[in-house]
């Protein structure tokens, strides 16, 4: 596990960039798996400018976003479809037809349907970077609390916690949603490599119990653990009440003097 720590917004999402776009420079064909939120912001816009400015070729990128609320049609203002193009695919050259984004306006044969997405990411080869973000309660993709281990891409109820972090998106009167199609736990640990991004107060205590925790459905990030390749970056306030710092500030200058090709 590497460990990244940022103190500015701006260095935030410029080093999660940074990473993104190695990546791809080294595998123009990368798949690359992508969240939304606030906290994906600075990335996106980093990596637009990128590739307006430095040419970073997207063209033959295939991208499978985590989650979708079910019910909200692509158009609607709030829905990760929305989102996505708005922040990110608008400014990059991203081929529409290797954009791939868990449909919420579908109804019923639910299981059908994400089975049919495992099958679409299982087809363009699995995932070769996994970027996340983190819930206050730990979630990550929409696997809340409680959430197997071994999940798979499914219909999941939302917890009241991230019900009412997203009230502040929808206007008063509109219905909020109360499920979503997510990724599992188990289909995102499937994924080569793994960039998780945390900033702000509200994420520290999820990120200390992610990385220094136990390993619980309790905290679905803390699943992590399991994997062989996680990069966290994560600001100072998000960092805040993890107890080893000085250790992953360690590992982090050894891994550029001997293994830079990790970062
Ligand atoms: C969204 C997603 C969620 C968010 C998390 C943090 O696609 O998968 O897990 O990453 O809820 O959201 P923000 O960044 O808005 O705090």
């Amino acid at each position: 596990m590497l460990l990244v720590l940022k103190s500015t917004d701006e260095e935030h999402g410029r080093e999660a960039a940074r990473i993104v776009a190695n990546a791809v420079r080294r595998n123009p064909a990368l798949r690359l798996g992508l969240a939304t939120g606030s906290t994906t912001l600075g990335m996106y816009n980093e990596l637009g400018r990128l590739h307006k400015q430095n040419a970073l070729d997207f063209s033959r990128v295939v991208t499978f976003n985590l989650d979708e609320y079910l019910g909200l049609p692509p158009e609607h203002a709030q829905s990760f479809h929305h989102f996505m193009h708005q922040n990110f695919f608008s400014n990059v050259n991203v081929d529409p037809k290797n954009i791939h984004i868990p449909d919420g306006a579908i109804v019923g044969n639910y299981d059908q349907y994400c089975c049919s997405y495992e099958q679409a990411i299982r087809d363009a080869g699995g995932i070769d970077l996994q970027v996340l973000g983190i819930g206050r309660n730990g979630h990550i993709g929409f696997n809340e609390p409680t959430s197997s281990l071994g999940s798979r891409t499914r219909l999941k109820v939302l917890s009241k916690e991230t019900i009412d972090d997203n009230r502040k998106f929808f206007g008063p009167g509109e219905k909020i949603p109360e499920c979503a199609i997510t990724m599992g736990i188990g289909t995102i640990l499937e994924a080569k490599r793994i960039l998780l991004l945390a900033s702000g107060s509200s994420k520290a205590a999820a990120i200390a119990n992610a990385i220094e925790g136990p390993l619980t459905a309790s905290v679905t990030a803390s699943a992590l653990q399991l994997h062989p390749d996680v990069t966290f970056i994560v600001d100072q306030e998000a960092g805040s009440q993890l107890k080893q710092k000085d250790y992953y500030h360690r590992v982090l200058e050894m891994t550029v003097a001997l293994t830079p090709d990790r970062l």
